[in-house]
């Protein structure tokens, strides 16, 4: 890393996020107020790229600068910028635990995106950045998903309208609201996402269509309308997507249960898994945690838990 030389050095950080929420697959994400991904970046003319990684799960991201989704977003940049004969230079401290399902590749792409641009003088336009970004989770998981760089780059609420050409429309971050998340310890292979795609179906029937169409519904009219009851009633309706990762998850219909019967608005799956989340009111997700970790634990299964707000803001220059 080039800290110590006089080059230019831009520090920025991108959030977690929670991707799908529940009935929208691949076109709607949540920026999470912690953890968030540290990106360092600088530029060179020495025709190398060079990654390092720091913090708790450093070890399990690669530092090959054609893998690592935060140099690819980078590179990406570069790239569409005109600018692809420079070389990045990038210190990654992660925050975001990876193959969790709070979009880990997903801040560190956007924060690798977001870097090279602040660096270049920002050249391009906030769609073309998550566009690059997307290449970060192509290298990361082989599909250039939208839904966790969306809102780890622009904050609130993301709803990806149009992947040709891609369009966002971006919500607010929904306040007075807390969301729980908890993480069973689960064994996870390094292509998570990946398999968790893959074993979705390829083709749903007529019926599960309309109930999908009818909660994704719910969920962007109580978001418009501020309404946790409604947008929680969608989030809690996925009839394609959950049931099939659901068996990946222990316990998982238990947990959906107690937490609505405690009074949460909605519960589904965080991204791909293996977390699940629940959108709760305020001063309610600490003692829901603790109640979804004993049913886990009750099953064996470790488990942490977290309690979080839906942030404004996504991904930053910090100093
Ligand atoms: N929409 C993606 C999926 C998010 O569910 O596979 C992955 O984090």
């Amino acid at each position: 890393m080039a800290s110590s030389s006089s080059k230019l050095m831009v520090k920025v950080s991108a959030p977690a996020t929670i991707a799908n929420l529940g009935p929208g697959y691949d076109v709607i994400g949540m920026a999470l107020d912690k953890p968030r991904d540290i990106v360092m970046a600088s530029l060179e003319r020495d025709g190398r790229d060079i990654v390092e990684i720091e913090g708790l799960w450093s070890q399990d991201i690669s530092c090959d600068p054609k893998k690592n989704s935060a140099v690819v977003a980078g590179r990406a940049v570069l790239e569409r910028a005109g600018m692809g004969s420079l070389s990045l230079k990038m210190k990654i401290i992660k925050g975001v635990p990876p193959r969790s399902g709070l979009g880990s590749s997903g801040a560190s792409s956007a924060a690798g995106a977001y870097s090279v641009n602040v660096l270049l003088g920002m050249p391009l336009k906030g769609e073309e950045v998550l566009q690059c970004a997307m290449e970060g989770e192509r290298a990361a998981c082989g599909s250039p998903h939208a839904d966790n760089v969306a809102p780890a780059l622009f904050g609130g609420v993301v709803f990806i309208s149009s992947f040709n050409p891609i369009r966002i429309i971006r919500f607010e971050a929904i306040k007075d609201l807390e969301i729980v998340v908890i993480t069973p310890e689960v064994e996870i292979g390094e292509e998570k996402t990946k398999i968790a795609r893959q074993i979705l179906p390829r083709e749903v029937p007529l019926q599960d269509m309309v109930r999908q169409t009818q909660a994704f519904g719910n969920l962007l009219v109580g978001l418009m309308r501020g309404d946790p009851i409604l947008m929680g009633k969608g989030i809690s309706t996925d009839v394609i997507i959950e049931p099939v990762r659901a068996k990946l998850i222990p316990k998982f219909y238990e947990m959906k249960k107690c937490a609505i019967e405690s009074g949460a608005y909605g519960f589904s799956i965080s991204g791909a898994g293996p977390s699940v989340f629940a959108l709760c009111p305020t001063n309610m997700g600490e003692g829901l945690g603790k109640t979804l970790k004993s049913i886990l634990e009750g099953e064996g299964v470790r488990s942490s838990y977290s309690v979080h707000r839906n942030a404004g803001e996504g991904v930053k220059v910090v100093s």
